[in-house]
């Protein structure tokens, strides 16, 4: 089964791309999992200036999720500069450079910087909360905002733009009308879920020292897959980043079936290993062979009623 896959014009040499966040820092680093089977690579989060995170402990996980509030540190758009120039000697695999801010016209300024590193995309983290909002509801919570800031970086980059959603709404497919109608090229969905807690049994207080963090991992999978779903399903031709809770081929395969052309791994680095890439690819391929599959546009989208069927009406 041939994995190479289009989105948003730029080629892949297979749908696994690592999710924001994630290892993402360094030049050095995006390579490294590059290295290790990702199709494309995510960088963490930029914002215009330097941005503190929350204090430690900001990372605990168990089989069945992770809970984070990292709080998204960075350096800013100088040492993104120096970072995403030594991805681009000998640039392995697309570059999709994730950009975040608390105000609209921050987010024009740093989409225009970002612009000028020249990745193959930009991914737009709405997430964060909005300062200019009296109660700082996030981006992502609102049509009008989310709309407001794909405007203002759609005015400074002719680059295709990527707008993240958060799954905390309650009608996803409608923000991602609002998003596609200001004019982003395509959706990423989800960012964490949440935010979530957990208590320590023996000091009797949050584990995490900001007390709630972003759920991620295996438990979001039916979230995920139930957000990427309701988009292909308002949006067909919107092409969609499915992220969230992707540990194994057969994750990933269900993300494409509801829609999905790229597949977002984040945590599953942390259950599997920075080889996760390499070992959800074979397992993909491994499940298309014994079925016949050549690629995998045969499986896109298959899991809205009735496009199975129609796909495959001489399969047997
Ligand atoms: C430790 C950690 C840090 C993250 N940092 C970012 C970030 O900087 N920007 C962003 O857009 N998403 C960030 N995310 C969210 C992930 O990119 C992803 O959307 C989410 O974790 C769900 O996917 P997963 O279950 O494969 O991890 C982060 C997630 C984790 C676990």
């Amino acid at each position: 089964m041939q994995l190479n896959v289009e989105f948003c014009g730029v080629k892949f040499r297979n749908p696994l791309v690592l999710a924001s966040g994630v290892l993402g820092v360094t030049g050095a680093s995006l390579k490294f999992v590059v290295e290790n089977g990702a199709g494309g690579v995510t960088t963490k989060s930029i914002w215009r200036e330097g941005h503190t995170g929350h204090p430690n402990p900001v990372i605990i996980a168990n089989d069945h999720f992770m809970l984070n509030a990292v709080g998204l540190p960075d350096a800013g758009i100088e040492k993104a500069h120096i970072e995403i120039g030594e991805y681009m000697k000998g640039k392995p695999a697309p570059l999709i450079a994730n950009i975040v801010e608390a105000r609209i016209a921050d987010f024009a300024e740093v989409a225009e910087k970002v612009s000028a590193l020249h990745p193959d995309i930009i991914e737009v983290n709405i997430s964060c909360p909005n300062v200019e909002d009296e109660f700082g509801k996030p981006f992502a919570c609102s049509t009008h905002d989310a709309a407001a800031v794909t405007r203002a970086v759609r005015a400074k980059t002719k680059l295709p733009i990527v707008i993240k959603l958060s799954p905390n709404v309650l009608n996803i497919a409608e923000i991602a009308r609002a998003v596609v109608d200001a004019g982003a090229d395509g959706i990423c969905a989800i960012n964490t879920v949440g935010p979530g807690l957990l208590i320590d049994l023996e000091t009797r207080e949050p584990i995490l020292a900001n007390k709630v963090g972003g759920v991620s991992g295996p438990a979001i999978k039916p979230l995920s897959l139930k957000a990427v779903y309701d988009i292909h399903k308002a949006l067909p031709k919107v092409p969609i980043i499915g992220t969230g809770g992707v540990i194994t081929g057969e994750d990933a395969l269900e993300m494409i079936m509801v829609g999905a052309t790229l597949v977002g791994v984040g945590t599953a680095v942390y259950y599997r290993g920075v080889d996760c890439f390499q070992k959800i690819n074979d397992e993909m391929m491994e499940w298309g062979k014994k079925r016949g599959i050549k690629n995998l546009d045969e499986l896109r989208g298959v899991a809205h009623a009735g496009a199975y069927s129609k796909k495959f009406q001489n399969y047997s």
